[in-house]
């Protein structure tokens, strides 16, 4: 028997989000139990708890995981996540996305495990001509990733109504930065996140940034994004949990900050905290993307107790810039200490 009363199954506890909340979840006394299929994540990323490999689309594998950690709640991130994948490839996000956590919602009711903190999205929204979204924004997504996030959404409302389901549901904004410690980092296979990519640019492993588009209605004419902390993210998830666990039900809350960067500005951030001159070219625009997506985050800081520490976008940067930016350079680090 390896209940303890404090398992957290974490989907996706191997990826970039999942990692960092499993060392937060131990820090606040949980077991965080991964549970992933390393199609997207690392093995080596997981260092907190046990790790159970798996796929959201083997149920008989959920079943036993439940029954081996008996969680009392989950965490799930495990998801594909990429906005201009999902348009050219949208069946691989409905199946993976919606049919998996359906997949895990049943395994999780028949093992009476009735509390999910859910990792849902902005991109859930689609554009909105400049207002600033809250959780009672309409959804209307302009990508398969936004709208198989929307749909489990939906899934979680109805299994709330019919088995007893809680859900805390994060819309989040972009997620970026890393672990302050230096102990894990951002590492994803292909790059396609705007710092990663820049912080490439910096150390010379690619030539140049694409700027996908500068011709949107904004102040620069690129895309504006809320960028949040992975760190202030995961706090809000433990929150989330001890939100559930002292049975105050489902219930949404956005986490961004409120404030938008364009995607020149981020870059002229990176090139202050780099000291690097970052070479950028101008791209047709990408498939699926929104002009501006900000958000305000009263609901979590007023319910929730949230209390964003690294807001600006120089941590978030700096964090990046010194932690391992690759699996492989965490295995040199990790080899030589
Ligand atoms: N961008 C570029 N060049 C690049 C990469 C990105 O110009 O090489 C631009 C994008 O067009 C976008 C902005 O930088 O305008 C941010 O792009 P990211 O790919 O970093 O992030 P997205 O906003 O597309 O999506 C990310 C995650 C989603 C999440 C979403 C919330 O991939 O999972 O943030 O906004 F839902």
């Amino acid at each position: 028997m390896e209940r303890t009363g404090r398992n957290v199954l974490v989907t996706g506890g191997a990826g970039y989000i999942g990692s960092h909340a499993c060392k937060r979840l131990a820090a606040a006394g949980y077991v965080p139990v991964t549970f992933d299929s390393l199609v997207t994540g690392w093995e080596e990323a997981v260092r907190f708890g046990p790790f159970e490999p798996g796929d959201l689309a083997d149920r008989a594998r959920l079943d036993e995981v439940f029954a081996r950690w008996q969680p009392v709640a989950v965490m799930h991130f495990a998801a594909l996540s990429q906005v201009g994948e999902s348009m050219s490839q949208p069946g691989r996000y409905w199946r993976a996305n919606v049919l998996g956590t359906l997949n895990l919602i049943e395994a999780a009711v028949a093992a009476g495990c009735r509390d999910i903190v859910f990792s849902s999205t902005c991109a859930t929204y689609g554009d909105h001509d400049g207002l600033l979204l809250d959780e009672d924004t309409p959804q209307r997504p302009l990508n398969a990733y936004g709208a198989s996030k929307r749909a489990i959404e939906d899934m979680l409302r109805d299994f709330g109504a019919s088995h007893g389901v809680n859900a805390v549901i994060f819309r989040y904004f972009n997620v970026a930065g890393a672990d302050p410690d230096g102990e894990i980092g951002e590492w994803h296979r292909p790059e396609t996140h705007l710092i990663p990519i820049i912080l490439e640019v910096a150390t010379g492993q690619r030539p140049s940034l694409k700027i996908y588009g500068d011709d949107y209605a904004t102040p620069d004419g690129t895309c504006v994004r809320d960028y949040i902390h992975v760190g202030d993210l995961v706090e809000a998830h433990v929150l989330g949990l001890r939100w559930l666990e002292a049975g105050r039900g489902s219930r949404v809350f956005c986490l961004g900050s409120g404030h938008g960067f364009s995607v020149r500005e981020v870059i002229e951030e990176a090139r202050r905290v780099t000291g690097h001159a970052i070479p950028v070219e101008t791209a047709p625009r990408r498939a699926g993307d929104a002009a501006r997506l900000v958000c305000g985050s009263r609901r979590a800081v007023e319910e929730l107790g949230w209390q964003p520490q690294r807001t600006d976008l120089a941590s978030m940067i700096t964090d990046a810039w010194r932690s391992p930016r690759g699996v492989e350079e965490f295995r040199r680090r990790l080899s030589s200490t």
